[in-house]
């Protein structure tokens, strides 16, 4: 399986998969200062809700490592500088912030000013959300493994693997433990424009493992269930209002309007570090715009004529009446999820 990050405990760095160069390249980006995690997140190189969390962990880590303060003080005003250009990178997924705010709580709790002691510390914490991830991933998969029949055909969309990951992955650690438990599960994957990370992500992790999976474009997804070839959807989640709304990328609300209207389960599998109890809709959910050029360009090659007006929202919101369960790593949460969401938080 793919990996998305790995530290590297000699040279104290991350060590990041370059996910804009696949599938052609394995590239990795080695990032030893937090601005590195900075420029990893903006342009992609590391994506996905629980990932970029993860990936700013450690880049506080690094931000700590070179701070010089004479006080606790004076450190936790240049901590606390580093973790907000981190949790400016991309607005949307609350994965980012949460992982943040974890770090900042253990440096707050932390009843020492020894600089070694207090790294030591913030760097426990960042391994531990990483190895929380992977184990929430896998008991993910389990309760969410049983929606998936013998021989079930999954439709997903964008990329929630172990590439949007520490690792095993949300929606597609529930394809991964349905095949683990012995069902024959094949895939559909939505290409996922403008980015491609369902043709050059999620396609890969499934051909790696030979689970049979089938690339669309995000237009045949319609003509697709007209034909019954859609047993389930699953998709991941960046942010997951108090009301059950969910953000993910651009795309997933007409998937599960089209899921509704042929009477398709559509399911979202996510941590609860991706549910923002604070936030009552997905009305108040910060959906990032992205450059342009993403919309009418591809490889450096103009698509569109010059000067067109663009509009490249990265991600939607799909009301919570479209959603039939929410998946997570504490169980399965089902309607209605104002009161059933803040029960497992
Ligand atoms: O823009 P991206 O590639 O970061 O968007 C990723 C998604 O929308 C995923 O579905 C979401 O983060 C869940 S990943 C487990």
């Amino acid at each position: 399986m793919l990996e998305a990050m790995r530290w590297l405990p000699n040279e104290e760095c991350l060590e990041l998969l370059d996910q804009t160069r696949l599938p052609a390249e394995i590239t990795y980006v080695k990032c030893c200062e937090y601005r590195d995690i900075v420029s990893a997140i903006k342009r992609l190189a590391v994506r996905g809700a629980p990932a970029i969390g993860t990936a700013a962990a450690y880049g506080l880590v690094m931000a700590a490592r070179n701070i010089s303060a004479k006080s606790k003080k004076e450190y936790s005003y240049q901590l606390r500088g580093a973790a907000r250009e981190l949790a400016a990178t991309r607005p949307t997924a609350v994965n980012l912030s949460w992982a943040l705010d974890r770090l900042l709580q253990k440096f707050d709790d932390a009843d020492t000013d020894n600089h070694g002691e207090l790294y030591g510390l913030l760097l426990e914490e960042a391994h531990a959300i990483y190895r929380e991830d992977i184990s929430g991933n896998r008991r993910m998969g389990n309760y969410g493994q049983g929606f998936i029949p013998q021989g079930g055909s999954v439709l997903t969309h964008c990329n929630a693997g172990a590439l949007a990951t520490a690792g095993y992955g949300t929606a597609l650690g529930v394809i991964r433990a349905a095949r683990e438990a012995g069902k024959n599960v094949s895939v559909y994957a939505c290409e996922t424009r403008p980015l491609l990370q369902g043709a050059r992500l999620t396609a890969l992790e499934m051909m790696q493992e030979n689970i049979p999976v089938t690339l669309i474009t995000d237009n045949m997804a319609g003509f697709l269930m007209a034909k019954g070839k859609v047993d389930l959807v699953i998709v991941g989640a960046d942010r997951i209002s108090a009301n059950g709304d969910v953000a993910n990328k651009i795309g997933t609300y007409g998937l599960a309007v089209m899921a509704k209207a042929h009477n398709i389960p559509f399911y979202v599998a996510a941590p609860v570090s991706t549910v923002d109890l604070k936030l009552a809709s997905g009305d108040e959910i910060p959906i990032e715009e992205r450059d342009h050029t993403e919309v009418t360009h591809h490889g450096g090659r103009l698509l569109a004529p010059a000067g067109v007006n663009v509009w490249n929202p990265a991600f939607d919101v799909t009301p919570h009446n479209l959603i039939t369960a929410i998946i997570t790593d504490k169980g399965v949460v089902w309607p209605p999820y104002k009161e059933n969401l803040k029960k497992i938080i």
